[in-house]
This record gives C-alpha cells, sequence and structure tokens, in this order.
C-alpha cells in the first residue's frame, strides 16, 4: 500500500506534475502534502472537474483536499507576498486549510528579484531565469548572509536591519523592503512558521501518509541538469533529503512525471527542438505551453521527446513509476518522432472520456512501450485529459 511518494518532473519542468500531487495526494488521501525545493518559479495548475484551474507557485497543490496539511520545507525559498496570497486562495478553496512553513527556509526579497533581473541582462548568454529572486537568494544562503522566515518571529529590527545590509552592501539596490512590509510578513505568517521535519517524519514514523511535491523537473536540477541553464537546487526525488529533512529511504513510490513531448522555458541545449513551425505550434496551442510568469510571460519552446534526457533522468531519478500527460495533445499530429529511434504514427486525440486502458489506442500504446524501453522504468498513471478526473491508474498491468 503507497503512503508516501514522490512526484517529480522528469524532464525541464511543466509536465503536469501539479496534477499529478493532487490526483495523489486524493488516491491515498494524503495526511501531509509537502513542498521541498525552489520557489515561486514554480507553477503548478490543477483543475477539478467543473472547476476554474488554479495555479499555486510556493503550496503544494494536495493542499487544497481537506484533511491535507500543507508543509513547505527548509529548501523552498519564500517570496511572503506570493505565499500570503496563496493561504488567502487555498482557504477559499479549502476552509480546513492548514501549513506548517518549517522556520528555516529562506526568503526571497525584492532587491534579490531586483538582482535576478539585473544579472540576467549582464550575463553574456541568458539563462532566461523567471526573474522571481531565485537564484540570488540561494546564492546568498550558500554565502550564509540570507535571511530566514523564522526570522519574522524574532526581533523584527534586526531583521529590517539585516535586510538593508542586504539589499545595499551586498545586492547594491536601492529596493530595501519596509519596516511595513517585514510586520505585515510577521503578522500573517508567524502561526504558520514551526519545524517542518519535525512535523513530516512525526507523521510518517506514525504511519501517515505524506507527498512530497517536487518542484521544476529533473534536468533542472542543479548538478545533474543542463548546466549552468538549470535552477538553484536539487530537483530529483532525492532532494527531499536536504529540502524537507526527511530520508529518501522513508518514500515507498517515486513518481516522475513525463510528459509526451519536451518543452523548455529559458534558455540552453533543447537538441530534440521542433525547428517547423507549424508542427511546434499544433503542440503548443493544444497544450496550452505559454508561461505565465509571475513576473515575465513567453511562450515555451517544443521539442520531440528527448530518448537521452530520458535515459539520463530515469537513472538519476531512478522512479517507481511514469505518470505521462499531455498524450492528447501529441496524439493530434499525424506523425511523431522520437529522435535516434523512428517515427510513428499518431492516434486519435479524442481520449478524454477514457478510463480504462483496455480501450487506449493502439498507437498511444506503442509510444508508451518506447518510452518503457527507453526508461527502463514502468508507466503507473496515464493522463487523458487536463482535469484531476482525467487519470487512468495502469500499475502493475501489462500494457503492451
Ligand atoms: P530560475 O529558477 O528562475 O533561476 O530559472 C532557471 C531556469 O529554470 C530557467 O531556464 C527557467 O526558465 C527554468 N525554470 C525555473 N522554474 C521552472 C518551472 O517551474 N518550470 C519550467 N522551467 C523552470
Ligand atoms: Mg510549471
Amino acid at each position: 500500500m503507497l503512503n508516501t511518494a514522490t512526484v517529480v518532473g522528469a524532464f525541464w519542468g511543466d509536465e503536469g506534475k501539479g496534477k499529478f500531487v493532487d490526483y495523489i495526494c486524493r488516491d491515498v488521501e494524503a495526511d501531509v502534502a509537502v513542498r521541498f525545493a525552489g520557489g515561486s518559479n514554480a507553477g503548478h495548475t490543477i483543475k477539478h472537474p467543473g472547476e476554474e484551474a488554479i495555479t499555486m507557485r510556493l503550496l503544494p497543490t494536495g493542499g487544497s483536499r481537506p484533511g491535507t496539511l500543507s508543509v513547505i520545507g527548509a529548501g523552498v525559498v519564500i517570496d511572503p507576498d506570493i505565499l500570503i496570497r496563496e493561504i488567502d486562495t487555498m482557504k477559499e478553496i479549502n476552509p480546513d486549510f492548514d501549513l506548517v512553513v518549517d522556520y528555516r527556509a529562506h526568503i526571497v526579497l525584492p532587491s534579490h528579484r531586483e538582482l535576478d533581473t539585473r544579472k540576467e541582462r549582464a550575463r553574456g548568454a541568458q539563462i532566461g531565469t523567471t526573474r522571481s529572486g531565485i537564484g540570488p537568494t540561494y546564492a546568498d544562503k550558500a554565502n550564509r548572509v540570507g535571511i530566514r522566515i523564522g526570522d519574522l518571529t524574532g526581533d523584527l529590527d534586526e531583521l529590517y536591519d539585516k535586510a538593508r545590509l542586504l539589499a545595499t552592501g551586498i545586492h547594491h539596490s536601492t529596493n530595501i523592503v519596509s519596516r511595513d512590509q517585514i510586520q505585515q510578513w510577521s503578522r500573517k505568517l508567524s502561526e504558520f512558521i514551526g519545524d517542518g521535519s519535525r512535523v513530516v517524519n512525526g507523521v510518517i514514523d506514525d504511519g501517515g501518509s505524506v507527498v512530497f511535491a517536487g518542484a521544476q523537473g529533473a534536468l533542472l536540477d542543479i548538478d545533474f541538469g543542463t548546466y549552468p541553464f538549470v535552477t538553484s537546487t536539487s530537483c530529483l526525488p532525492s532532494g527531499i533529503g536536504s529540502g524537507a529533512g526527511v530520508d529518501p529511504r522513508k518514500v515507498s513510490e517515486v513518481v516522475g512525471v513525463v510528459k509526451a513531448y519536451c518543452t523548455r522555458i529559458g534558455a540552453g541545449d533543447f537538441p530534440t527542438e521542433i525547428h517547423d513551425e507549424e508542427v511546434a505550434s499544433i503542440i503548443r496551442e493544444a497544450g496550452n505551453e505559454y508561461e505565465h510568469g509571475v513576473h515575465i510571460d513567453r511562450p515555451r519552446r517544443i521539442g520531440w521527446l528527448d530518448p537521452e534526457a530520458l535515459e539520463l533522468s530515469a537513472r538519476v531519478g531512478n522512479y517507481d513509476w511514469l505518470a505521462i500527460t499531455m498524450l492528447d495533445v501529441i496524439g493530434r499530429l499525424d506523425e511523431i518522432e522520437i529522435p535516434g529511434v523512428g517515427i510513428m504514427p499518431g492516434w486519435d486525440c479524442n481520449i478524454g472520456g477514457i478510463d480504462s486502458p483496455d480501450e487506449l489506442p493502439v498507437g498511444l500504446l506503442r509510444y508508451l512501450d518506447e518510452i518503457e524501453r527507453i526508461s527502463g522504468c514502468r508507466v503507473g498513471y496515464i493522463s487523458v485529459g487536463a482535469d484531476t478526473s482525467q487519470v487512468i491508474d495502469v500499475r502493475g498491468r501489462y500494457l503492451w
């Protein structure tokens, strides 16, 4: 019986993790949903049947379920204004909503965001960051000059002085957070600040169920991703060790979310990028492959499934199950390419109503078979549409 799971994106983010985190949280009636890496550079969208889609940048999507406690781990960096807004949204969806933010998590200041933008302009080869201040905040953490969320429960004058010195002395910025702002953060967030690692380990040790929600994707991992075009944390399943303070061996199932094609936002090598704009735009429009960031909006780059990237991701992620998304989107094409493997015919894209693996088109099953062969991992979940209800659980079944 699955009671602890980690869900991560297998490529460069935007694979549809948010939906699977929410789905698995409901499936196992999770006691806790945990974010363990990144910050508001992520965007996790969920859509419940008959409801508007919502996007969370910091909170794990599973927290929309009554009975599931949300935890933000020590390894996350937090933009307090965004967190406050998301708490309000979650409370509207789920009146039971509750949260523990590990006091060790670092704060993203306005001057971190300014520095992120300035650094991008100054860099010869731009990374194409989300300009959310993520890299500079992690840099300050590594330099041991960062400010932690737990500081909001201490002496606020001291905190203000530290933030001012950081902005002026290290960020060379005049963008200084105000005393009022700090007081407001403290007022609104203090009740949620605690020892996240203690809470999560306690629930697991008592036999409770916990779902760890990855951010970004395995190939944006700072060590194993496509450096330097990566984010600033560990996006791998093992990242829960440093990011949540939980031994990865305590997790029973690791799910890697694989999109049926690849996308990237930002710069960096993309060997399977589709340069035929007609084909790329069919996928981009059908899959709504646009980033609506807090600070920038931009179309995503589109590519074929990349076998080498998948092999690397599966090796470092060691997924128990793959969850495959966007099969309805890629199935629209007459011909689907897997570079180095071959060209396969598309299938009827109208698969949204299917709820049994026996009804899936043969072309789609062949595509999944290739994914299993390349990755050496088993397909466990198939998504056939945007709603959280449109998931087929095929764990333990041979599809081909
Ligand atoms: P940063 O994380 O904002 O510093 O951006 C570093 C790189 O990671 C850029 O290429 C971003 O586009 C990419 N990135 C960061 N977060 C996400 C995400 O949630 N999805 C997809 N790409 C992301
Ligand atoms: Mg996203």
